[in-house]
C-alpha cells in the first residue's frame, strides 16, 4: 500500500472518531453524521486491491460498473428509506440496514474463501488460486459466522419490533441446544482453519454459512420484543467486527478502521443500555424478559389509591408553580404527543414557569429515543437534563408532569427487592411536590409491573391520550 493512501486512511479515521464524538450531543449530531459520511465517501473513493494497489489507477472494467451502479441503487434505497421512515419505525430501519451490513460482509468473506480454497471460474476463465495464511483464513471464517449471524438475527429483531412475534419463544433446553449448535459451528470453523484447501471444505463451509444463519434466528427468537434495541445494538457490533475482519482478509486498513470503531462502539452502547436498566446482558439474551405479558399490572398488593384529575385542575396547578419538571416516555412517542408538549412548555415559559425536560437513558424504545423526539419538535436543547443531574433537585419541584412514562419512574426500582427491576437507576418524581402522571389506563409498562407511584398520596392521574390530554392543557393554560 503506498504512503499516501495510508495517510488517506489516518485521515479518514480521524473522521470517523471526530464523527462518533460529536453524535454524543444532540446539537452536534448533525455536523458528526456530515463528517463521519464524508469519511466513508473518502474511504470509498480510495478503494484499493488486495495488493494495495489503487483501482482506479488501472483504467475501467465491467466490475467498476457494478460497483457504480451498486452505490447508486444503495443511496436511492438508503435515502428514500430514512427520508420516509417515522420516527417511531427508526429502530426497525436501523435493524433493516444493520443486518444487510452483515450479510454483505459474510458474503466478501465468503467469496475470499471459497477462492482460497477452490478456486473461482468466472466466464470460463479459472482465477488464480491466491494463497491463504491460518490468520487470513481464521478472519474470513469469523467474518462468514458473526456477518450471517447478525444479518439473521438482525432480520428476526425486524420482525419483532414490527409485532410480528407477540411473545419470545422459548422451550425446555433451548438454551442447550443453542449451545451444542454453537459447538458445533466452533468446531467447523477450527477445522476449516487449517483445511482451507481440503476435498470437503466448501461442503463444510456451506454447512458452516447455514448454521451460522440459523444461529442468528435461534438466538433472537427467545428474546422479548422490548429488547430488541439490546440486540440490534450488539448485533451492530458483530457486523462491525465482521466488516473488520473483511479488512483483514481483503488487505483494507479503512474496513479494519471503520469495522473496530462499530464494533466497540456498539458493545458500549449495548453495556450502557443494560447499565440502564440494571440488567446483565446475559439477562437480556438468555433471560426470555417479557415471556409473562407486560400488558397488565400484577393485580394488588399496593398500598394507596389512585386519584384521577382533570385537565382544568392540573392547567391551574401548572400555571400556579414556579418549577415544572416533565418525565417524557415510551407513551409520548406512541402518541407523538412531542409537537403539543413543547407547546406546553412555551406557554409556560412566558407565564414565567421554569420548565425542564428529564431524559431517562432508556425511557422509550431506543437510545436517544426521548432526544430524538424532543429535537424534532425544536424544544432547546438546554431545557433538557439527564436523570443524574436533575434527581438531587427533584424535591424543589412543584409539578412533576410525567407523559407516558411508566418504568422509569417507578419506586418499585428503589424501594422492592423483589421487583425485576430492582436497582435500576429511576428519575425519582415521586419525591416531588405533585406528580400528574399522563396515561391512558392503569396499564403496565414494558416490565410488565405495577407502579407504586400511581397510588402515593402526592400523585393524580390524567387519563387519555397523551397528546389529546397535552393539547387540553394547553388550550387551558392559553384561556386562563
Ligand atoms: P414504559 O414503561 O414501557 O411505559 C410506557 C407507558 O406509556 C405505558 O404504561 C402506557 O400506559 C403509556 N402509553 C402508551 N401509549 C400511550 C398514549 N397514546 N398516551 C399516553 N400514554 C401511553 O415506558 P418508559 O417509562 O419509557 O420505559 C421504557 C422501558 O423500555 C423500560 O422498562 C426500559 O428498560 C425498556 N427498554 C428501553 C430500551 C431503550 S434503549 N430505550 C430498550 C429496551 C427496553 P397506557 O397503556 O395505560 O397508556
Amino acid at each position: 500500500m503506498s504512503s499516501t493512501i495510508a495517510l488517506i486512511i489516518i485521515g479518514v479515521a480521524v473522521l470517523f472518531i471526530l464523527g462518533i464524538k460529536l453524535l454524543s450531543s444532540p446539537k452536534t449530531a448533525r455536523t458528526g453524521n456530515l463528517i463521519a459520511a464524508a469519511g466513508m465517501l473518502i474511504a470509498l473513493l480510495i478503494l484499493h486491491n488486495t495488493h494495495g494497489e489503487y483501482v482506479w489507477s488501472q483504467g475501467w472494467s465491467f466490475n467498476y460498473t457494478l460497483i457504480v451502479i451498486g452505490t447508486i441503487v444503495g443511496l436511492i434505497i438508503g435515502a428514500v428509506g430514512a427520508y420516509s421512515v417515522k420516527m417511531t419505525s427508526m429502530p426497525q430501519m436501523v435493524a433493516l440496514f444493520n443486518g444487510l451490513g452483515g450479510g454483505a460482509a459474510a458474503l466478501v468473506a465468503s467469496l475470499e474463501f471459497i477462492k482460497g480454497a477452490k478456486g473461482v471460474v468466472i466466464a470460463g476463465i479459472a482465477l488464480p488460486v491466491p494463497e491463504i495464511s491460518t490468520f487470513i483464513a481464521a478472519s474470513m471464517l469469523f467474518a462468514t459466522l458473526i456477518g450471517s449471524l447478525s444479518f439473521s438475527g438482525s432480520i428476526i429483531a425486524y420482525l419483532k419490533l414490527e409485532g410480528k412475534f407477540e411473545k419470545p419463544m422459548t422451550f425446555p433446553g433451548q438454551n442447550i441446544l443453542n449451545g451444542l449448535i454453537l459447538l458445533v459451528i466452533l468446531g467447523l470453523c477450527g477445522w476449516l482453519t487449517f483445511n482451507a484447501t481440503n476435498d470437503h471444505a466448501t461442503a463444510a463451509f456451506i454447512l458452516l454459512f447455514s448454521l451460522a444463519l440459523f444461529f442468528g434466528v435461534a438466538m433472537v427468537m427467545p428474546i422479548g420484543g422490548a429488547d430488541m434495541p439490546v440486540v440490534i445494538s450488539l448485533l451492530n457490533s458483530f457486523t462491525g467486527l465482521a466488516v473488520a475482519a473483511d479488512g483483514f482478509a481483503i488487505n483494507n486498513l479503512a474496513m479494519v478502521v471503520a469495522g473496530t470503531l462499530v464494533g466497540s462502539s456498539g458493545t458500549l452502547l449495548t453495556l450502557l443500555m443494560c447499565k440502564a436498566m440494571n440488567r446483565p446482558v446475559t439477562n437480556v439474551l438468555f433471560g426470555a424478559f417479557g415471556s409473562s405479558g407486560g400488558s397488565q399490572a400484577a393485580a394488588g398488593g399496593v398500598a394507596g389509591t389512585v386519584k384521577p384529575i382533570q385537565a382544568d385542575e392540573v392547567a391551574l396547578l401548572l400555571t400556579y408553580a414556579q418549577r415544572v419538571v416533565i418525565v417524557p416516555g415510551y407513551g409520548m412517542a406512541v402518541a407523538q404527543a412531542q409537537h403539543s408538549v413543547r407547546e406546553l412548555s412555551d406557554e409556560l415559559g412566558k407565564r414565567g414557569v421554569e420548565v425542564q425536560f428529564a431524559i431517562h437513558p432508556v425511557a422509550g424504545r431506543m437510545p436517544g429515543h426521548m432526544n430524538v423526539l424532543l429535537a424534532e419538535a425544536n424544544v432547546p436543547y438546554d431545557q433538557l437534563v439527564e436523570m443524574e443531574a436533575i434527581n438531587p433537585s427533584m424535591d424543589r419541584v412543584d409539578v412533576c408532569l410525567v407523559i407516558g412514562a411508566n418504568d422509569v419512574v417507578n419506586p418499585a426500582a428503589r424501594e422492592e427487592k423483589t421487583s425485576p427491576i430492582y436497582g435500576m437507576p429511576i428519575i425519582e418524581a415521586d419525591r416531588c411536590k405533585t406528580v400528574i402522571v399522563m396515561k391512558r389506563s392503569m396499564a403496565a409498562g414494558f416490565a410488565g409491573i405495577e407502579n407504586h407511584l400511581f397510588y402515593k398520596d402526592n400523585t393524580r392521574m390524567l387519563f387519555g391520550d397523551a397528546k389529546a390530554s397535552l393539547n387540553a392543557l394547553v388550550a387551558q393554560v392559553k384561556a386562563g
